[in-house]
């Protein structure tokens, strides 16, 4: 399997990698539009995006959110003096190295500190407009990105698959389910998925995931209503055990999925860096 492709999607220049090991592979994509850079990839990538960015015009980088596999190059950038921008909340989080659980940091490799800026206003460019959307399901300082002049989102792990079965254990899918309810109030069509690539029916697949969502938390709420445990709901709705929440020691889980529509919260609401 060709591990890198790039090519260019209506003014936006595109470019995904894929990371793998033992049975599992991931693609990673990355956007380049009006010299803005949203995401960066991970370290284990950058053999193959690195001379691929070097290449291109970069005055800016936006990040979606700090997990390693979106910043994983964002030092390496930042080292070329192009500022790199985040939501404020994660400032102090990206200023220390990461130190992964050993299947991410295998996976994805550990990023190393680097000093981003804040972003809380829009970024302008000279012809477009990026407004951030908090979309914090995913992760706290997770946000989405809108392109007004285009109809774009770019929309980092949002979307990801319309069906999850699985969530990692800093998702909070009640706010999942919000997020997607905000994200469909604005006048989009195409959605720039951080894994899944380019989406040009994007309204239709984002209103799939948040239908499918909204039945796991009325089922998830009847079957709480009658009495059974977090435990006893996940395996009644969700049998299967995959491969993932073993290798993750349940970082990944669908429990995370159930336990946050009755609680409210992720599992590891906003978890603290590790130094
Ligand atoms: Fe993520």
């Amino acid at each position: 399997m060709n591990r890198f492709k790039a090519g260019e999607h209506e003014g936006v220049t595109w470019v995904r990698g894929i990371a793998g090991w033992s049975n599992f592979s991931i693609k990673v994509f990355l956007y380049l539009v009006d010299g803005v850079l949203i995401d960066t990839g991970p370290v284990k990538l950058s053999g193959i995006l690195v001379p691929f960015l070097e290449q291109q015009k970069i005055e800016t980088v936006l990040l979606t959110h700090y997990h390693e596999d979106h910043s994983g190059n964002a030092p390496y950038l930042a080292g070329r003096e192009i500022p790199v921008y985040i939501n404020a909340i994660s400032l102090e989080r990206c200023r220390v190295k990461t130190r992964l659980p050993w299947y991410r940091k295998v996976f994805w490799g550990n990023r190393e500190a680097f000093s981003p800026y804040p972003l809380d206003e829009k970024l302008t460019t000279d012809s477009l407009t990026f407004k951030p959307v908090s979309t914090p399901g995913h992760v706290f300082d997770h946000r989405s990105f809108y392109l007004p002049d285009k109809g774009f989102f770019f929309t980092g792990d949002l979307f990801v698959t319309t069906h999850p079965q699985m969530v990692l254990n800093t998702e909070s899918t009640p706010r999942m389910i919000e997020d997607l309810k905000t994200v469909l109030r604005y006048d989009f069509s195409t959605v720039f998925c951080g894994h899944a690539g380019i989406i040009h029916r994007g309204r239709e697949v984002l209103q799939k995931k948040l239908d499918y969502l909204e039945d796991i938390q009325g089922k998830v709420l009847h079957l709480h209503n009658r009495g059974l445990s977090v435990s006893q709901i996940t395996r009644k709705l969700f049998p299967g055990r995959l491969h993932l929440e073993y290798l993750s020691c349940r970082e990944w889980s669908a429990e995370h999925m159930v336990r946050s529509l009755l609680t409210g919260k992720a599992t590891a609401e906003n978890p603290r860096p590790r130094t």
